[in-house]
């Protein structure tokens, strides 16, 4: 057995490797691989295929074994991987831009969130922050906070191209083993920025990124998501840079179902400013029949892109902001002394709910979709996309407490949620989308973890969230 793997002193003598490339390579796939763990021969296949397909390099970073597979200090690698370490691509360091570094911290690959405690990581006062991707076979991802005019700072993992043997049959070793990805991280260099997401391998060693599945017997083909989540619309506050470049992505992925998050912001009726003159002197609706009138155009333009066949089915989830802000404000009776305009159109929405029944999602639909373009599930019904939860706003958390990552996770399972703005993958998975809009509205101040963010869900659970960083999301294909 042993004299079919690379040595642990061969591991240890690629630290003085020097691997940062100097040819023209801009798009890595960068993955692990666990000691004492088998290479999945197909899903390496597809990988190559990718490479050669996309100009790409595959970066391999080296892990510890799972903990159980042999004596500790032991760390034994597939012989498949020889010719990536001579060549300085399986590796524990590599260093992309000055921006995003990879690196081998030697997380024990049953740890069951391998970047707690990992915040600081990437932070020097020599070089300044980087985002930084560390080799694990649990995929999570994760935006540090970051001030004003400072790109993005996100600290990723990678999941493995090794397979799930060897880990302890115990508690902490079985959920290691089921959140165990065969996947990796595609990631281009964009000059001082970089676009990364994950991608996950079905048993044929498949994956798919950007609406392209590559296959291990050098072939690919279009593949339309499932499923796309954006991130929180916000109507009235979209980023004109964002707004474009998912009307680009959109076009290239064609998803058959796009869902819709805090799509009205209902910033004309706000609780948060009610009471702030100021606030309420700069608001961009001064009415809210003005907002509803611009929901109401903006899902016209959605339309469009169901009836060209772009999308097939748009549906809007149940969020804080909409409904739960309009229907805050009605019980608030607010709108009675709210001038004019709003006491009238509040009188005429009561009226609606009062005497017609409406409420929440139906009463949304009839205010700003009159033609039908939407779907509007109510709060406390499902819809599964391939085993993920998608009609969860992420907001609501248990027995009425604020939603987290933990708990919508133990509420739903594997999950995709919006609310936060903030896009990453959590242990589960939970898929957390960002926003569609300003990332700097008026209520944010100092630093941030908004970002342009979607969700997206294929065949089989693959999933990827797309960042759009200066409205690019990708290099461009050639
Ligand atoms: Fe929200
Ligand atoms: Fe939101």
């Amino acid at each position: 057995m042993k004299q079919n793997r690379t040595s642990k002193h061969n591991f240890k003598s690629t630290r003085s490797l020097k691997t940062k490339r100097k040819g023209p390579a801009k798009r890595y796939f960068v993955t692990c691989a666990t000691a004492n763990a088998t290479v999945d021969k197909k899903f390496l296949a597809a990988i190559q295929n990718w490479c050669d397909e996309e100009n790409g390099e595959l970066i391999v970073l080296l892990g510890p074994p799972h903990r159980g597979s042999g004596p500790r200090n032991e760390a034994v690698y597939d012989k498949v991987l020889q010719p990536l370490l001579d060549s300085g691509h399986a590796t524990v360091e590599f260093a992309f831009n000055k921006n995003l570094q990879a690196i081998d911290a030697q997380l024990n690959p049953q740890q069951l969130n391998p970047l707690t405690g990992m915040d600081h990581y990437g932070v020097s006062h020599k070089t300044g922050a980087s985002s930084v991707i560390f080799g694990h076979p649990i995929q999570v991802s994760k935006p540090q906070a970051v001030g004003v005019a400072t790109l993005p700072r996100i600290l990723w993992t990678t999941g493995a191209l090794t397979r799930p043997n060897g880990y302890q049959y115990n508690r902490i070793g079985k959920i290691a083993e089921s959140r165990h990805v065969l996947g990796g991280l595609i990631v281009e260099i964009d000059g001082p920025i970089y676009h990364a997401r994950h991608v996950q391998a079905d048993k044929k060693g498949s994956f798919v990124t950007l609406g392209r599945r590559y296959f291990a017997d050098k072939k690919s083909k279009e593949e339309r998501p499932l499923f796309m989540k954006l991130g929180d619309i916000h109507v009235g506050f979209e980023d004109a840079l964002s707004e474009k470049a998912t009307t680009r992505l959109l076009h290239q992925l064609r998803p058959h179902s796009l869902r819709l998050e805090d799509l009205i912001d209902f910033e004309s009726i706000s609780h948060h400013t009610h009471k702030d003159p100021i606030a309420i002197s700069k608001r961009k609706f001064k009415t809210l029949d003005s907002e509803l009138q611009a929901v109401q155009a903006y899902l016209l333009g959605l339309g469009e892109l169901r009836e060209t066949g772009v999308v097939d089915r748009i549906s809007c989830t149940h969020s804080n902001h909409s409904p739960d802000h309009l229907m805050r404000y009605l019980k608030e009776w607010r709108f009675i002394d709210d001038g004019a305009d709003n006491t009238r159109t509040g009188v005429k929405i009561m009226n609606m709910v009062l005497n017609d029944g409406l409420s929440d999602q139906d009463l949304l639909a009839a205010l700003v979709d009159p033609s039908g373009i939407c779907e509007w599930p109510r709060l406390d019904t499902s819809e599964r996309i391939e085993g993920f939860e998608v009609n969860c706003h992420g907001h609501l958390g248990i027995n009425g407490s604020r939603g987290s990552p933990g708990s919508v996770y133990k509420a739903f399972g594997p999950c995709a949620v919006g609310h936060s703005h903030t896009p990453g993958v959590y242990p589960g998975p939970v898929l957390y989308s960002g926003t569609y809009g300003i990332i700097r509205r008026s209520y944010v101040k100092g630093s941030t973890t908004a970002l342009n963010a979607h969700t997206v869900i294929y065949k089989g659970g693959h999933f990827e969230i797309i960042n759009i960083i200066e409205g690019r999301y990708c290099l461009p294909r050639k």
